[in-house]
């Protein structure tokens, strides 16, 4: 079980200190974190999980002013900062030297973010340095939520885990980029296009998924095939496109966003679960991760579910991950 691999605070703190790895809790999913300026230690963590040396990492820091050692903070980028910081935005800016090319994956600008949730800061301000963290999965999988999930993924190679509790908002950061002309939303996550634009007064854009491989190396994470279950996912414009489906089996699993909708089902043997009680957007969010995997577990053939409403900036970025999850 997971407990086997939970650590104290200062297991944690050492082992990274020490040049390790450690799993490390956020408000958005859990880390796999080493310090940003060890090189060989940012090349354990892309062999832990597996990752292609193209994808570039985040550098997690304290503020703003710690950013400015790793990145060129420009005001612009400051007032984001003053603004969204700490949370669950992560900037694009240029790189300073001093950040290994390894991090960044050869590019010249780096992904950095404050994190608010409060062990992780004990960690950053004890370790007095930037920490270098993708969420804490293999590549191309979900993400983890929880340290058990954490411990799931990586077996009896899992690191020590620093346990947080079950994350906040269970989705990751919304990446920024500010390198290019106008501010551009790379994911798609819990701050919203809407609030990013009602904050700065202008509009910005939105990189789409894509198989184009200028953009794939501008951002190696939006590569359509992320976010992935075992079972295979067939997703649907909405709920009322899975209700005409006229034939189900044992091997269908349908997952709703919430309760209530079950009853529109009660003909179908198929098994359903749901994302939340309630349906609401933050809720589905908290539960998303961990009800993929739940799905997987009950080991059906295929996964039927449908994409949000968009009634909010949290919802779009739910979507974004359940079309990755769907894409093979
Ligand atoms: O909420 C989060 O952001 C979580 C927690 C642990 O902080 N971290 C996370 O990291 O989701 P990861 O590695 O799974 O996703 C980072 C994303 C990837 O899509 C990566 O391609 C992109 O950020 N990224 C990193 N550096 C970049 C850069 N210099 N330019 C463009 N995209 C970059
Ligand atoms: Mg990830």
């Amino acid at each position: 079980s997971a407990s086997l691999r939970e650590a104290s605070f200062t297991v944690c703190l050492d082992t990274l200190l020490g040049g390790g790895v450690v799993a490390l809790p956020t408000e958005t999913v859990y880390g796999l974190a080493c310090l940003a300026l060890d090189e060989q230690a940012v090349q354990k963590v892309f062999e832990l999980k597996g990752r292609p040396p193209t994808n570039p990492l985040i550098v997690h820091v304290l503020d703003s002013h710690q950013a400015e050692q790793v990145a060129r903070v420009n005001s612009f980028a400051k007032l984001l900062c003053q603004k969204f910081w700490p949370g669950p935005l992560t900037l694009i800016l240029p790189k300073r030297q001093m950040i290994p090319d390894r991090v960044t994956a050869g590019l010249d600008t780096v992904a950095v973010r404050s994190p608010s949730h409060p062990l992780f800061r004990k960690v950053l301000r004890e370790a007095g340095q930037p920490i270098a963290a993708p969420s804490a999965n293999l590549f191309s999988m979900v993400s983890s939520t929880t340290p058990q999930e954490v411990f799931d993924s990586f077996g009896e190679a899992c690191p020590p885990i620093l346990d947080g509790g079950k994350c906040n908002i269970g989705l990751e950061s919304t990446v920024l980029d500010l390198t290019s002309d106008t501010p551009s939303i790379l994911r798609p996550g819990p701050i919203s296009k809407e609030e990013l634009e009602e904050f700065l007064g202008f509009e910005i854009s939105t990189s789409k998924k894509t198989t184009d491989s200028s953009v794939a190396r501008k951002s190696p994470g939006l590569s359509a095939k992320h976010y992935s279950t075992e079972t295979p996912i067939r997703l649907y414009e909405n709920i009322y496109a899975i209700q005409q489906i006229e034939r189900w089996t044992a091997d269908d699993l349908i997952i709703l966003p919430c309760k209530d909708l079950i009853a529109g089902f009660d003909s179908a043997p198929a098994t359903i679960i749901t994302f939340s009680a309630t349906g609401n957007t933050r809720e589905i969010a908290h539960n998303l991760y961990a009800t993929l995997k739940k799905a997987d577990q009950l080991e059906k053939k295929l996964i039927h579910l449908a994409l949000l409403e968009e009634t909010d900036g949290l919802a779009g970025a739910v979507n974004d991950r359940l079309t990755r999850a769907s894409s093979s």
